[in-house]
């Protein structure tokens, strides 16, 4: 979704705004722009496509300034193309606006305006907002903050937003209400930005704004007032993470070296719910055993790869608890009629903390008196700060769009829940719980070991990558990481890839098998009950010289005579087994994607952090 940068201090704005930007390109986006203060005019600069048209034009005609925002546009209204880029202005180029978020009654207000005599150039939603604050400072208002109030509280829907003002030097504009915004504070300077990893490497401290908060920022001041006019204090936090935790050190791309972090991640996750007491700790955690006791009844909303750990999520607490568990897409929960009562735990799933289906959802279940258990990889986000607790994933910043490492590190969060929650409830016996975290601390080593199979995964993908479609089956447990491996083959390599429950493919697609499509199945839980029932799928697609690529378990000797294309994964426990062979899919989508020669940081149409419907 769309990217905010802005600047106000003394240095010059444009590299700061073009730095910026570049650290928020995972969030996706297809045109991009600036506007700084210029003492004649805001000077305006746009350009289609990459954000390095916008850089080599600003190198080849730079424009000083010390004040100004900046932009990358992920189209919603109106297709990409320099008029519809932001920054957008009013009728006389005085008010320069960069939005992230939907107007959703635009039409009306642009009609209104029009009639008024305002004159509109883009098809943009955003641009109803310099026209609207136009128009309050004509009606009377008495300073460009009370402007945007006027004007804000007449917009519905999501935005953050950074304003200039051409008769405002020295002053930059901002407000949040549903898209993330945050204040960078430096010394003698200021910034806005969509997210923390945009100015990490310029400031250590900021304002995470919260939603109907106007900011006005100089170089050393900061003033936040609710839409009413309310002065607001501002609360300037430490930021966490370290600069170099943007960056690539040394990988091919993020996404790669975001693959390669998970065994330390996981570590870390497990060293911190070491065992205490009898259970595993929870030392953040604002919900003890008492209440988990008491609990009856767990949701789990989410979306994409979270959705597909919500569904992990409920497949180990049904395991492990007594509780009955649903997840759901919260993209349809928010408009189904639920029958949920404070009973319920509702527990959301999001990396960044900002999607806007699973926000919305919280929002509803916090009105029927639920109590909100977030599994959330950003501090500071909306999810986090609107949440009764918050397990925090702490996988540090994700920068490739397709999740990887905040998808394990979600899988751990559920089987660290589920052991927990089992324990709160006397359903799990200490020596089990025990076990179980024993098992839980081969997974790192596991993930290793995949890791450094990646040769031999990338031959597979060599060898399988050009088809049209492929087709990825699991069941119980894998049945999640089927799933979630086809959405990382099809967001990275651009190939059609189905996810489905083996014991599905009969029900349709099976119809589907031939020589050409490749099957990749998972076949790795050997203790469990559905293994045989795998392998008869795989004879199935056998049968009908389907491209069987297997996931199998070191040492499965039935294997090789069902298929010669093998990725061998360690044993283990196999309700951990997802949090390992998910590992495998990722580097086959991975390879394939190189041999298709796409983008793998950014996907096309792909946006990281998905702040509107
Ligand atoms: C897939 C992917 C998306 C996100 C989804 C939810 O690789 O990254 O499917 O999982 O957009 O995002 P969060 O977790 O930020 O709520």
């Amino acid at each position: 979704m769309c990217g905010i940068v802005g600047y106000v201090g003394g240095r010059v704005a444009t590299p700061l705004l073009i730095n910026g930007l570049k650290r928020l390109e995972y969030r996706g986006y297809d045109s991009a722009g600036v506007a700084v203060w210029q003492p004649e005019a805001l000077v305006i600069r746009k350009c289609v496509g990459r954000l390095s048209v916008l850089e080599q034009s600003l190198l080849a005609q730079p424009i000083a300034g010390t004040l100004g925002i900046g932009h990358t546009r992920w189209a919603t209204h109106g297709e990409p193309n320099e008029v519809n880029s932001h920054p957008h202005t009013d009728c006389h180029g005085r008010i320069a606006v960069v939005h992230n978020g939907i107007i959703e009654n635009y039409q009306e207000l642009r009609a209104e305006l029009q009639q008024q005599g305002h004159t509109f150039r883009s098809q943009t939603d955003t641009e109803v907002i310099p026209h609207l604050i136009e128009a309050e400072l004509a009606a009377g208002a008495p300073s460009p903050e009370e402007a945007i109030r006027r004007a804000l509280r007449r917009a519905k829907g999501a935005y953050a937003l950074g304003i200039l003002f051409h008769d405002q030097p020295g002053t930059m504009y901002a407000a949040r209400c549903g898209s993330p915004l945050i204040v960078g504070v430096g010394p003698g300077e200021h910034f806005i930005a969509s997210d923390v990893p945009a100015i990490v490497d310029q400031v250590r401290r900021v304002i995470y704004l919260n939603d109907g908060e106007v900011v006005v920022l100089r170089a050393d001041s900061v003033a936040i007032s609710r839409l009413d006019g309310t002065p607001v204090e501002a609360m300037i936090q430490a930021v966490t993470i370290a600069a170099e935790a943007v960056e690539r050190a040394g990988f091919e791309t993020f996404m790669l070296k975001e693959i390669h972090e998970q065994p330390r991640i996981l570590r870390h996750l497990l060293a911190r719910h070491e065992w205490q007491n009898g259970t595993v700790a929870m030392p953040d955690l604002a919900l003890g055993a008492p209440y988990f006791r008491k609990l009856n009844r767990v949701m789990v909303v989410a979306c994409g790869s979270a959705y597909h750990a919500g569904m992990y999520g409920k497949l180990l607490m049904e395991h492990l608890t007594s509780l009955a568990v649903e997840t759901d897409l919260a993209s349809e929960f928010r408009y189904r009629d639920p029958k949920i009562d404070p009973g319920t735990l509702v527990v959301a799933v999001s990396q960044s903390g900002e999607t806007a289906d699973t926000l919305a959802s919280i929002r509803m279940a916090k009105t029927w008196g639920c109590k909100v258990l977030s599994i959330c990889n950003v501090p500071g986000s909306t999810v986090a700060r609107e949440s009764d607790a918050v397990f925090f994933t702490e996988a540090g910043p994700e920068i490739g769009v397709a999740a990887t490492k905040s998808f394990t590190a979600q899988l751990m969060a559920f089987a660290l829940l589920s052991v927990f929650i089992g324990r709160a409830r006397n359903e799990v016996g200490e020596a089990q719980a025990q076990e179980l975290l024993v098992a839980l601390r081969t997974v790192p080593d596991a993930i290793h070991y995949m890791l450094d199979r990646s040769a031999d995964i990338r031959k597979l993908a060599d060898k399988h990558h050009d088809g049209p479609s492929s087709l990825y089956l699991g069941r119980r447990f894998n049945y999640p990481t089927a799933l979630e491996g086809a959405l990382k083959n099809k967001e990275i390599s651009y190939q059609h890839a189905e996810g489905y429950a083996a014991g599905e493919m009969k029900h349709g697609p099976i119809a589907l098998i031939n020589e050409y499509l490749p099957v990749i199945c998972i076949c790795t839980q050997t203790r469990d009950e559905v293994y045989a029932k795998m392998v008869s799928n795989m004879k199935e697609v056998e049968a009908r010289h389907g491209r069987i690529i297997a996931l199998a378990t070191d040492g499965d000797v039935g294997m090789p005579q069902l298929t010669e294309d093998i990725i061998w994964v360690p044993p283990g426990r196999d309700e951990f087994s997802p949090l390992v062979n998910v590992v495998a899919l990722q580097l086959l989508a991975y390879y394939a994607a190189q041999a298709r020669g796409t983008d793998i940081d950014k996907p096309r149409n792909l946006a990281k952090s998905v702040t509107v419907e």
